[in-house]
């Protein structure tokens, strides 16, 4: 049986993994690495336990850094675990910088990278995980692209072999878990109502580390005249302390902070809110798939299907307002298979065995 060494390490890979491990594992032996990017319970531990991932292999345990120093001390880890495994190949996912330490740690020692999540673009050489996607791609044998735009992207970097559209995982994990998700909780153990609030996430340090900006944002929020449940990512905890921007969002009497929620919960309050704002990847496309109108806190999307089907939004905080365009919000037709059939864990294992043919 051939052998897979996976990688992940962020919240969103861990999402990403949980159908695709389960797949694999009827056909191939996956170890399973989990780099220790991410660290914290309710940042790591309860994706394991709620998704039944299984318990990694590894774990690097490298936690936060620079990005240098959290890129270097995967890459040098990770490096003594394929010297150990000797795996046929390495498979990792999305733009992190667990993803990029996989890519280089596993081409080094000319062992094949399949990349689920390839030829997302957003254009931006500022954001990390710009360049952390597009240096993953040029150096991985399969790719497996989640969006028809994705492969054309990297057509346009002359990135033709091994390229595959099969949908998005995130696609599978969301029809796979939703039942669960709405059997699991009721909307008034949150103290919410249906459609009564809107759930904000922001997390990316575009918003996070500009004190101006981070402010605008909190700032259009408290001025929307409708609860605003808050889930913090650590980085943006971090931030409003060190900006002092706590008395903020105490004075609102709208916005409600609470602890980084995990996924089930996640998908519950996103089918449940009147509308999403955020600035995560994964969220703006569950918020299509949920039927949710989408504002997103930033000035280019990956995900651009969402934004030409109507259902997604660009908001940028320091010169537009979020009312009138939350208002404006009020899309109406929505495109089944923008993002797949929700198949996608099993074309990619049926690519992969070929691949070993
Ligand atoms: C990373 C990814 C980003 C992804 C996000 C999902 C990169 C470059 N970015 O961003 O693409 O959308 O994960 O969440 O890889 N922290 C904790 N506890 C944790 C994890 C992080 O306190 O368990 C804090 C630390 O202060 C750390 C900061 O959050 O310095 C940022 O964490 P890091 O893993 O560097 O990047 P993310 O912002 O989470």
């Amino acid at each position: 049986m051939k052998k897979i060494v996976t990688v992940v390490g962020a919240r969103p890979q861990f999402i990403k993994a949980a159908p695709v491990s389960r797949r694999l594992r009827e056909q191939l032996q996956e170890v399973l690495v989990h780099t220790g990017q991410h660290y914290d319970y309710n940042m790591a531990d309860v994706f394991f336990e709620e998704l039944r991932i299984p318990k990694p292999n590894y774990n690097l345990g490298v936690g936060s850094g620079s990005h240098g120093q959290q890129t270097g001390e995967i890459l040098k880890k990770l490096e003594e675990v394929l010297f150990e495994e000797k795996p046929d190949a390495v498979l990792t996912y999305g733009d992190t910088n667990s993803t990029l330490a996989a890519a280089l740690a596993s081409s080094k020692l000319h062992i094949p990278l399949f990349h689920i999540e390839a030829g997302l673009r957003s254009f931006n050489k500022a954001m990390p995980e710009e360049i952390n996607r597009v240096l993953t791609d040029h150096i991985s044998d399969l790719l497996f692209a989640p969006t028809q735009t994705a492969v054309q992207n990297l057509k346009k970097e002359g990135i033709l072999n091994g390229v595959d559209y099969v949908g998005d995982v995130m696609f599978d994990a969301f029809l796979f878990n939703l039942k669960i998700a709405n059997e699991a909780y009721k909307i008034n153990e949150f103290g919410l109502k249906k459609k009564e609030y809107i759930l904000a996430t922001i997390h990316r340090a575009e918003n996070t580390d500009d004190p101006n900006r981070l402010k605008s944002i909190f700032e259009s929020l408290a001025d929307l005249n409708i609860k605003v449940v808050l889930p913090l990512h650590p980085r943006t905890d971090k931030r409003i302390k060190e900006y002092g921007m706590e008395g903020l969002l105490e004075r609102s009497n709208t916005i409600q902070m609470i602890q980084p929620v995990s996924y089930l919960k996640m998908l519950f309050l996103q089918e449940n809110a009147s509308a999403v704002v955020t600035d995560s990847g994964g969220m703006q496309k569950e918020a299509y798939f949920a039927r949710v109108p989408c504002i997103t806190v930033r000035d280019q999307t990956e995900w651009v299907e969402t934004v030409e089907a109507g259902w997604n939004t660009l908001f940028h905080p320091t010169r537009d307002q979020l009312q009138p365009i939350l208002r404006k919000a009020n899309p109406q037709s929505y495109v089944n298979d923008l993002y797949g059939d929700g198949n996608a864990s099993n074309k990619i294992i049926e690519r992969i065995l070929t691949f070993f043919k």
